[in-house]
This record gives C-alpha cells, sequence and structure tokens, in this order.
C-alpha cells in the first residue's frame, strides 16, 4: 500500500515536472523579441521611459501656448525649429516620432541616449547627450502640443 501511493507520487512528480516544462517553453515563445540593444518591438517604437502608446487628439490650443512657453523656456538653448543647433531641428518630429517616443525623450533622455538604437545614432551625430530639463509629465505633453504645431 505504501509502496503504491510512492509510486504515485513520484508518477505524479514526473507529470508535473514535464508539465513545468512544456509552461516555460510557451512562456518563451509568448516573450516579444529583442532588438540586438535588448529593447522591445514596444520600446523600440514608443521609447524607453514611463510614457506608454497613446494618441492625440484634435491639437488644444491652449496647450500650444503652454508648450511653447515651456519650449523657449527650457528647449531652446540646445533646438531650432528649422536648423541644427546643439540637438537637431525639431520641424516635422511628430510626423517621425511617436506621441510617446517625443515624451519619454523629454522626460527619460538619459536612458533614451543610452539604450535607443536611434537615438544612440543621433548622439553619435551630435556627439552631445540631451540632459534632463526638470520638465513634469504635464509640461512634457503641453511641449508635444507644440510641436506638433512646427
Ligand atoms: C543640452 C542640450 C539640449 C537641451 C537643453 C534639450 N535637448 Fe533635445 N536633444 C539634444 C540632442 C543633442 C539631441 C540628439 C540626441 C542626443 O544626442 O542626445 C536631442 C534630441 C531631442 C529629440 C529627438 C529628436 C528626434 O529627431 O528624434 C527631441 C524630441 C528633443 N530633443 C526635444 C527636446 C525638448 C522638448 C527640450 C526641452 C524640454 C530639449 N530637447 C532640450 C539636446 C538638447
Amino acid at each position: 500500500m505504501i509502496r503504491k501511493t510512492g509510486m504515485i507520487l513520484i508518477a505524479a512528480l514526473i507529470l508535473m515536472n514535464c508539465g513545468g516544462g512544456d509552461s516555460e517553453a510557451t512562456k518563451e515563445a509568448a516573450q516579444p523579441k529583442l532588438s540586438p540593444d535588448g529593447l522591445t518591438q514596444e520600446q523600440l517604437k514608443n521609447g524607453v521611459g514611463p510614457i506608454g502608446a497613446f494618441e492625440l487628439g484634435p491639437q488644444d490650443d491652449a496647450m500650444v501656448a503652454k508648450g511653447a512657453e515651456i519650449f523657449e523656456l527650457k528647449c531652446v538653448a540646445c533646438h531650432k525649429v528649422n536648423e541644427r543647433l546643439v540637438g537637431p531641428p525639431l520641424s516635422g518630429v511628430t510626423t517621425k516620432r511617436t506621441p510617446a517616443f517625443i515624451m519619454n525623450m523629454i522626460l527619460n533622455p538619459d536612458e533614451m541616449v543610452k539604450k535607443h538604437p536611434e537615438v544612440k545614432a543621433m548622439l553619435a551625430e551630435f556627439y552631445v547627450p540631451m540632459t534632463f530639463q526638470n520638465v513634469t509629465e504635464d509640461d512634457a505633453r503641453a511641449i508635444l502640443e507644440y510641436l506638433r504645431t512646427l
């Protein structure tokens, strides 16, 4: 009787192990493919940082005005609209990058410069890493609204 229970236990253990192995394999298959830089497709598209993918609504003029003010204060030392300065010109950036990418660049430039292949490529071109300008998430959203108008 004891022996029989033992056998059943062992059989159960073996079965459980196999089951575990299977679900491990499924997990791996479900995991998103990482880029050579170790980023997910999502991060390649939307950047590395606190902001996830989102869609822009119709233009909000009050936000544009607020964003323009903050831009004058915190960004013009390095960015012009149509010409290269310390950093790239920002005209048309909202057609080139996703909204989340732009906000993550503003809110989390250190990590973006270190980890994102396209920002690394920009660093190689501009030599200077963009630095965090003490911008809140609301302010970054307002700047994004302003950048849409350029
Ligand atoms: C110290 C200079 C500096 C300041 C200040 C700065 N940036 Fe930058 N920015 C750069 C550089 C240089 C790059 C190119 C990437 C790199 O080398 O880090 C860049 C890249 C960017 C990009 C990505 C452009 C693209 O084509 O993908 C955006 C968007 C951006 N900056 C927005 C801003 C905004 C908005 C501010 C103000 C809150 C700002 N930057 C302040 C230097 C700066």
